[in-house]
């Protein structure tokens, strides 16, 4: 096996970690306390503050927003020092707001990075999904039925279909998706919010999730793809906007046409990808933040596509003396 590649954003992985490890930490101090929005805040906060010690030139496009709605990590938003070479940067410094604020799993701080150019723009709506594992990455379709997607995904892992088991975001707009799934015989985990965490679960082996099917997000369906290009496997998506207002935003971004298909790599394009997470609340990547009497343990995962290296850190954060 040749070295591993050193490319500017593997030497930036350990600064890109530290970023997540102090937004999950701020966060995770409003678990439970139903107070999403105080919660995204401090995520947001703490992220800003430490993107902005790192030597490099970030610009955020895919954030919190455009900078009409949004003072902090908005689209268009340079971070860093504005040394060394150009990247784009997503964020999303608190995914599963709601799960944070009610004590649920599976919410964390994550980012991707590629050079400038690389992450598509997605403006904010919605995007179906299918997302699977290296084995089954060139099986599935967005245009198949459920069951034939079920029944390929199952033959791809060398599992009966009675033992697939289908990750669905818990949503009114998916029970016709829920009820085909179940029809063609696999098992349905129904989950409350995070589909990054899902969409990734699919591509880890110590996970039960083999498929993530939806719609969701369209700034995680862009997160999601950095992760899974990394680990091999695929992620499909197109848009499908939630009401006219979605409509709206996605024209004025220049999107017209809702009707073509992404792949991870039409997401993430290029071959100097990162992902890195930090677990807010434990999910299928990460566990939560954990509060000892005098430290707090953080979990993250550091992705690299250059160099093909996934980091599972455990970082103890102590008090200074
Ligand atoms: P937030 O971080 O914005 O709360 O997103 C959580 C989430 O579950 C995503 O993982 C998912 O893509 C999206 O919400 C689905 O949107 P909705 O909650 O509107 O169905």
């Amino acid at each position: 096996m040749s070295e591993p590649a050193s490319s500017e954003s593997v030497n930036l992985a350990l600064e890109f970690v530290r970023v997540t490890e102090v937004a999950a930490i701020a966060a995770a101090k409003w678990v439970g306390r139903g107070d999403g929005k105080a919660a995204d805040k401090a995520a947001v906060d703490a992220m800003r503050t430490q993107f902005n010690t790192i030597d490099f030139h970030g610009t955020i496009v895919i954030g919190e927003g455009a900078k009409d709605e949004s003072h902090e990590l908005y689209v268009g938003e340079e971070l860093g020092q504005g040394k060394g070479p150009a990247f784009d940067i997503a964020v999303d410094p608190l995914e599963c707001t709601d799960s944070v604020a009610n004590g649920k799993p599976n919410a964390l701080a994550v980012i991707a990075t590629g050079p400038k150019g690389s992450l598509y723009r997605a403006a904010d709506s919605y995007m179906d999904k299918i997302a699977v594992g290296p084995e089954a990455a060139g099986v599935v379709d967005l245009d198949a039925s459920v069951t034939d997607n079920v029944k390929k995904t199952a033959n791809a892992l060398g599992k009966e279909v009675s033992e697939l088991v289908v990750s669905i975001l818990d949503r009114d707009r998916h029970e016709g998706l829920i009820r085909e799934a179940r029809a063609a015989g696999a098992r349905v985990r129904l989950f409350s919010d995070g589909d990054v965490a899902m969409a990734l679960g699919t591509c880890l082996e110590d996970t039960s999730v083999d498929m993530l099917l939806g719609t969701g997000g369209s700034a995680e369906a862009v997160l999601a793809a950095a992760g899974i290009r990394v680990l091999g496997g695929e992620i499909l998506c197109r848009w499908n906007p939630k009401d006219e207002k979605h409509v709206k935003r996605l024209n004025e971004a220049g999107v017209t046409d809702f009707s073509p298909v992404f792949t991870a790599r039409d997401l993430a394009a290029g071959d100097d990808i990162t992902f890195t997470a930090t677990g807010v609340l434990t999910g299928p990547l990460a566990r939560g933040v954990l509060f000892a009497a005098d430290h707090i343990m953080t979990h993250s995962v550091v992705m690299s596509l250059e160099g093909r290296s996934v980091r599972f850190i455990e970082t103890k954060h102590m008090p200074a003396h």
